[in-house]
């Protein structure tokens, strides 16, 4: 696929919840990187009072912050999602900490087309608290995966995985900022490679 050459800068949408360490470090490499494949036309959120949409508008970057209990049901909800992705021509949606499962109306419209960085080596540990889980369960390394998104939790193909160690008496919050060091430079690796078609031989270095 050669996608980012033909018509320049492919058009993505990245969905967040919370913090958006990750969307920074995207909207910074498309900065930065005169050669980056991607463009973020849209930032999608259930969470309007969230970091992540302040960080989009600090930035410029259109948003659609809405609450989905305002609406009478997820697919609703995802039908005004698509509508404005349409309109902003979005080719590939990002997940970057978006804390909620996507519905068929979504994964219909985008098939193998939204991917998801998780921070454990799923299938280890999926779901919403999966560094504390990690911790809780005594492991002595965890990690960090993007992969493609289906209709399960946490469960589509694995693109690229990375090992994290977790020291003895490690706590939460330590873990998770390792943990984040590493997803703000594989995230960028991943997509990069997956727009200029070189994955295959990207993730022979990842594993
Ligand atoms: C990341 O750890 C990511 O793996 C998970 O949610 C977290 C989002 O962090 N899906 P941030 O909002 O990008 O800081």
């Amino acid at each position: 696929m050669v996608e980012a050459e033909a018509r320049g800068r492919v058009p993505i949408a990245v969905f967040a919840s919370g913090t958006g360490t990750n969307l920074q470090r995207l909207m910074d490499v498309e900065q930065e990187d005169q050669a980056w494949p991607a463009q973020i036309r849209l930032v999608v959120s259930d969470k309007p009072d969230c970091l992540a949409v302040a960080r989009a508008q600090r930035a410029g970057i259109r948003v659609f912050a809405r609450q989905p209990r305002d609406y009478p049901d997820k697919a609703a909800f995802e039908r005004d999602v698509l509508e404005v992705l349409r309109e902003c021509g979005i080719a590939w949606i990002i997940l970057a900490g978006y804390m909620r499962i996507i519905g068929p109306t979504l994964l219909e419209a985008y098939p193998n087309r939204i991917l998801n960085i998780h921070p454990s080596l799923l299938p280890a540990f999926p779901g919403r608290h999966a560094v504390r889980d990690a911790l809780a369960a005594g492991v002595r390394e965890t990690g960090v995966t993007v992969h493609l998104v289906d209709e399960g939790i946490d469960t589509g193909p694995i693109l690229a995985q990375t090992r994290v160690p977790v020291d003895p008496g490690m706590t939460e919050e330590a873990l998770l900022e390792r943990i984040h060091r590493v997803e703000h430079e594989l995230y960028p690796q991943v997509i990069r490679a997956l727009l200029t078609g070189r994955l295959s031989e990207k993730r022979r270095e990842w594993d």
